[in-house]
């Protein structure tokens, strides 16, 4: 049987593959400690498969790393500190946490794992590349050849997108040094059930639900390219299990590119109701103005592309939440 690993596998992405490798029946071991992933029913019910075992764990250290075992085919890294808020209020954790994670994966993959044919996936981040955009210099779709780029190194924000960057040359560079299999990808906004509740669907729902009067939207103008969390899992997977995409880089993502103010109207319809009035304010500093990913390469490379449409995925995500509401603050 597959032996594969998770790391972050109590996230929201690494529960969501989780589910889906559980079910082609790998063996799966998903190692966490709990910083931001739930141990929410969901997340109950897929540890009494019995082929998912819950390693518990800080991998900053490398003794963590230790305790996970040998002997896997395919290792899922998706260990990081995720979450927009967080990178303005704890940036210095964002960087240690994300860069002494990487390093420590590498080292025990290289060194401890012991499977020669492995493979080893890194999730980066469109944020590596964004900031690109204010600057003029990064062209819409945006291929996996953009430069990566922090604008400013005093802006809390590029915390996240500058230890993505330099987590894509550690995986580079040692897949090189090692004659390793990697591969890294770059996720384009993913959403769907179980995504915490500092994301912006959840948010949109609560307020909605709330009948928030007036309507506040932040960067309406903004846009983003939504990809619904079952696409995204599947497309992770493709890139892993393909042997054309070794020690490559991909944009998983979908070319549609939406505005934020539509994506609140949509979300209007959805629910149901409408604010007699809506207020428009800027996104935070440093927030991008528009973020589109060309999904070319994955495409040629292996066939991937999304299938769920906004309309449906909206649909999906709104009936978890409004089902999973934001537990009470105790
Ligand atoms: N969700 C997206 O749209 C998106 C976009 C770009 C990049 N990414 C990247 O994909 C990866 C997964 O994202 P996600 O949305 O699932 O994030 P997430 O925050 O839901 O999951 C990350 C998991 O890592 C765990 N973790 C954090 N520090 C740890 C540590 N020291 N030891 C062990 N576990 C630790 C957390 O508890 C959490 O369960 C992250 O690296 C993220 O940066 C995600």
């Amino acid at each position: 049987m597959k032996k594969v690993l998770i790391t972050g596998g109590a996230g929201f992405i690494g529960y969501h593959l989780s589910k889906r490798l559980a079910s082609q029946g790998v063996e799966l071991t998903l190692a966490d400690n709990f910083f931001r992933g739930k141990r929410n029913p969901d997340f109950e019910a897929l540890l009494q498969l019995p082929n998912v075992k819950l390693i518990e764990g800080d991998l900053t250290k490398p003794e963590a790393w230790d305790a996970l075992g040998t002997g896997y085919d395919e290792v899922y890294h998706l260990v990081g500190i995720n979450g927009t808020k967080l990178f303005y209020s704890i940036p210095h954790e964002v960087l240690r946490i994300g860069l002494s994670t990487t390093m420590n994966a590498l080292e025990w993959f290289r060194s401890k794992n012991g499977k020669p044919d492995a493979k080893i996936l890194y999730t980066s981040s469109n944020e590596a590349y964004a900031s690109g955009f204010d600057l003029g210099i990064i062209e819409i779709p945006t291929p996996e050849t953009a430069p990566l780029i922090i604008s400013d190194t005093y802006n809390s924000r590029w915390s996240y997108g500058g230890q993505k960057l330099i987590g894509e040359l550690f995986f580079i560079h040692y897949a090189k040094a090692y004659n390793l299999r990697m591969a890294i990808v770059r996720p384009h906004n993913f959403y769907g059930p179980r995504a915490g509740y500092d994301h912006v669907v959840p948010e949109l729902v609560a307020r909605i639900s709330a009948k928030e009067e007036p309507f506040t939207i932040f960067g309406a103008d903004d846009t983003r390219s939504f990809c619904y969390i079952d696409d995204a899992v599947e497309a992770i997977q493709t890139v892993m299990e393909s042997k054309k995409t070794d020690n490559g880089t991909y944009h998983i993502g979908t070319n549609v590119e939406t505005k934020i103010g539509d994506l609140v109207e949509k979300m209007f319809e959805l629910m149901q109701w409408h604010p007699t009035e809506t207020v428009q304010k800027n996104s935070p500093e440093g927030s991008v103005k528009r973020r589109l990913p060309s999904v070319e390469k994955i495409k040629t490379d292996t066939g991937w592309e999304a299938k769920v449409n906004l309309e449906e995925g909206l649909r999906r995500t709104i009936d978890w939440y409004l089902a999973n509401p934001k537990p009470a603050e105790k």
